[in-house]
């Protein structure tokens, strides 16, 4: 049987996860992974009420981390910059890296990878995209013989976590609340609401995928924080749901990088994948379209995804990532992208709304769908749903100030249709 020494560097909610989770699945960490892991020290700056690490060393300064007698590191510090300083000392001390910290990756990825390259160490960090849901090892070794054209996935917990409660009828900012309660949502939940970590972790799959650097140029980045409940009750009449999705998809000879929410389909496989489950599609010549679903957050998950690499690590021999020599790979420009879209707006009760804003998509040459017009007589407003026929991007930004524009409307949001 193989053996591993590691470090962990953390003692947050996934350090602890990963602690108890080498104790309780031991027996099989042993038998399935032919693995033993000791753990020799634990980089804690400070003690963790919820969990006794026993007769385990604890360095305070997590550096000191790298000078033990270990095979490995496991960063579960998050963050950016001090990650990044702890995995390249890690890499020039040659202590090979596991880490689940996408941040980290999408911002200084190439420079890690390379330094690991020529160090000679692995750096592994399957966790870091929809934690312990396979999806790093999958792209770079199981799809290996494929040309994958395109990734779509749900890849932020959190997001689909309170999106799929509240079609359900919850609230926002309690389901927010409970997110972080479970362990889900990052120290910081803006980067999970705003969009940025299930960008962060597209950006992770299309470096993987495409070749597209890291950090990758600038690409449309949209949260879930504007969309209300009524959103998905105009959704669901209309046979959609709404998702956050993140997509990296070969367009010509270049890529389409965006994360944002969508309408889609609801008999669509992502929007039958609820909680905290991260759903990802990948499109190949090979095999066709692959789905792949998990959790995609919390600490056992994320475990999962962590002890999955120290097997890897263990068992073979010579699977150091060689970064493909073409990261020069241009995104495709968001504004050149044509969706169809939902728009949501409200207007006082007038009969003439919903002529003028007619008369906006149609300056614009939009067509429409459909266009329906509800009267909250309560609040004494009109929802006015459109759905528009595909137009270009551009166009957005003079809707939005041309519909505002108009005296009789208060409110206009919008969310763009997923087509397959
Ligand atoms: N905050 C992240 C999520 C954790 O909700 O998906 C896993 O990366």
């Amino acid at each position: 049987m193989k053996k591993l020494k590691i470090g962990i560097c953390g003692w947050g909610n996934v350090a602890t996860g990963l602690f108890n989770t080498i104790e309780n699945n031991n027996k099989f960490i042993k038998s399935n992974g032919n693995l033993e892991i000791e753990i020799v020290v634990i980089g804690a700056r400070r003690d963790n009420p919820k969990c006794d690490p026993g007769a385990v060393k604890i360095e305070r300064d997590i550096f000191d981390v790298i000078d033990h007698d270990i095979d490995v590191v496991v960063e579960l510090i998050g963050g950016v910059d001090v990650a990044r300083d702890l995995i390249l000392k890690s890499i020039n001390k040659k202590k090979h890296v596991v880490t689940a910290n996408k941040a980290v990756l999408f911002h200084h990825g190439d420079e890690i990878f390379k330094e690991a390259n020529s160090n000679g160490v692995k750096i592994l960090f399957e966790s870091s995209v929809c934690a312990g849901t396979p999806i790093i090892k999958l792209l770079t070794e199981e799809l290996s013989a494929n040309k994958v054209t395109k990734i779509a996935g749900m890849l932020n917990g959190t997001s689909n976590f309170i999106l799929s409660n509240m079609e359900e009828g919850s609230d926002f900012k309690p389901t927010l609340e409970l997110a972080q309660k479970e362990g889900y949502a990052e120290p910081d939940p803006t980067f999970d609401i705003e969009g940025m970590d299930a960008a962060h972790k597209i950006g992770i799959l299309s470096s993987l995928a495409f070749g597209t650097p890291l950090p990758p140029d600038d690409f449309y980045i949209e949260g879930i924080s504007k969309i209300e409940k009524i959103d998905f009750k105009y959704a669901k009449d209309m046979g959609f749901t709404i998702k956050h999705l993140a997509v990296s998809k070969l367009n010509q000879d270049k890529i389409e990088l965006r994360a944002h929410p969508v309408l889609i389909k609801k008999d669509s496989y992502l929007a039958n994948l609820k909680s905290v489950r991260n759903g990802i599609e990948v499109e190949t010549d090979l095999l066709g379209t692959l789905h792949i679903a998990g959790s995609g957050a919390g600490q056992e998950s994320t475990a999962s995804g962590v002890i999955s690499d120290l097997v890897n690590l263990a068992n073979s021999n010579d699977n150091i990532l060689e970064l493909d020599s073409n990261r020069n790979i241009e995104l495709v420009d968001f504004m050149s992208l044509s969706f169809q879209y939902y728009f949501y707006i409200e207007s006082n009760i007038t009969p003439e709304a919903v002529e003028k804003i007619t008369s906006i998509f149609a300056k614009k040459k939009i067509a429409l769908e459909s266009i329906a017009h509800k009267e909250d007589l309560k609040e004494n407003i009109s929802h006015i749903i459109v759905i528009t026929d595909l137009f270009l991007e551009r166009e957005i930004q003079y809707l939005y100030e041309n519909i505002l524009n108009l005296e009789s409307v208060n409110k206009i949001r919008s969310i763009r249709i997923e087509s397959n």
